[in-house]
C-alpha cells in the first residue's frame, strides 16, 4: 500500500461518552512514527476538554497495540538528520505520553496484541490497563542492541517487582497479557474476546463517577510516588482543597445522599453526580 497520509495514523470514534482511540498503522505493527506521534497529539489536543468524552480508550488496529517506536522512521531517518533530528523525534513522543498521563479524564490502555519497548510509554500513562491474554509484552530493545529508553526502563521498574523487571529488560523475552497482569503491567487479562466488554463496563462505571474527583485522584496516585510521607500527606490536603475550589458540591451532595437522603451507601458505590448541583 502507498504510504499512509499522517492524519490516518490515528482514528477515533465516540460512543457512548467513550473515546475510542487506536494506533492505526496495523500494516506496520503500529509501530510509533513521527507522523503517527504529531497526529496522536493533535488528537489527545480535541478530545481532552471535549464535553461528549468522559473516558479515552487508547488501543491498536489489527494485530498489535504497538509494536515501540518505528526503527526507520523514529530512529533511522531522523538520526540522519543529525542531533536536531533525534531530540525533535524525541520531543514528539514524550510530549502525548505526558499529555496522556496528566489527562483531564480518565484513560485506559486497552491492549489487543503486541506492546513492544516504546510501547510502554503510552502504556503507563494511561491510568488502568487490560490486556488480551494472548497479547505479547516484550523490551526487545536488549535484542537489536540498545537499553530500554524513553521511559521504557522507569515504566518496568515502577510497574513490576525489582527482579522481574530485572529479567524483563536483560533477556528481551515476551511476556503474555496473562503473565503481564501477573506481574503488574495490567490491572487484568482477558480472553481477547472478552476484552471490549470488560474495558467497556470498567469506563461505564468510571462515567459515573464525578469527573473532578477522578481527575484529583489519579494526579494525586502518581504525584505522591516521590514524595515522603509528610509531604504527600501535605500534598493531599491542598490537592483536596483546590478541588473543593473547581467542584464545591461534590463531597456535601455525597453526603447528603448518605447521611440525610439515605439512597445510596458509599462502601457499596457512588452517590448520583446527576443529582449535584453544578
Ligand atoms: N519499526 C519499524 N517497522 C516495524 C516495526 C517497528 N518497530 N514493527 C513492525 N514493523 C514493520 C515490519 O518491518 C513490516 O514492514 P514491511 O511489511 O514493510 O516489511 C511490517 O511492520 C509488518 O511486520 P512483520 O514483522 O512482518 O509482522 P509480524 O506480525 O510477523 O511480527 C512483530 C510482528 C513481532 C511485532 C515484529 O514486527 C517485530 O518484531 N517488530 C519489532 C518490535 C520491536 O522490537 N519494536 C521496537 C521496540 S524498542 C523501542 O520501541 C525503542
Amino acid at each position: 500500500m502507498s504510504e499512509r497520509a499522517e492524519e490516518d495514523t490515528v482514528s477515533y470514534e465516540i460512543e457512548n461518552r467513550i473515546a475510542w482511540v487506536k494506533f492505526n498503522r496495523p500494516e506496520k505493527r503500529n509501530c510509533m512514527s513521527p507522523k503517527l506521534n504529531r497526529q496522536m497529539l493533535r488528537v489527545l489536543d480535541k478530545l481532552e476538554y471535549d464535553d461528549t468524552v468522559g473516558v479515552l480508550v487508547l488501543t491498536g488496529e489489527g494485530t498489535a497495540w504497538s509494536a515501540g517506536m518505528d526503527l526507520k522512521e523514529y530512529f533511522r531517518e531522523t538520526e540522519a538528520q543529525g542531533l536536531a533530528g533525534t531530540r525533535g523525534a524525541q520531543r514528539e513522543a514524550y510530549t502525548w505520553w505526558k499529555r496522556l498521563r496528566w489527562f483531564q479524564k480518565p484513560t485506559i490502555a486497552m491492549v489487543n496484541g503486541w506492546c513492544f519497548g516504546g510501547g510502554y510509554g503510552p502504556l503507563y500513562a494511561c491510568d488502568l490497563a487490560y490486556a488480551a491474554e494472548d497479547a505479547q509484552f516484550g523490551l526487545s530493545e536488549v535484542n537489536w542492541g540498545i537499553l530500554p529508553g524513553g521511559g521504557a526502563t522507569k515504566v518496568a521498574f515502577e510497574l513490576m517487582p525489582f527482579r522481574k523487571a530485572m529479567y524483563h529488560a536483560m533477556l528481551g523475552e515476551n511476556l503474555t497479557g496473562a503473565q503481564a497482569a501477573e506481574e503488574g503491567l495490567v490491572n487484568e487479562a482477558l480472553p481477547a474476546d472478552k476484552l471490549k466488554a470488560r474495558v467497556t463496563e470498567v469506563a461505564t462505571k468510571l462515567l459515573e463517577k464525578n469527573p473532578w474527583t477522578l481527575k484529583a485522584t489519579k494526579d494525586a496516585m502518581r504525584r505522591v510516588g516521590e514524595m515522603t510521607y509528610e509531604n504527600a500527606e501535605d500534598y493531599l490536603i491542598r490537592a483536596q482543597e483546590a478541588l473543593n475550589f473547581f467542584d464545591g458540591e461534590a463531597r456535601k451532595e455525597g453526603m447528603k445522599q448518605f447521611l440525610d437522603d439515605k439512597t445510596y451507601k458509599p462502601g457499596l458505590g457512588s452517590y448520583d453526580t446527576s443529582k449535584q448541583k453544578s
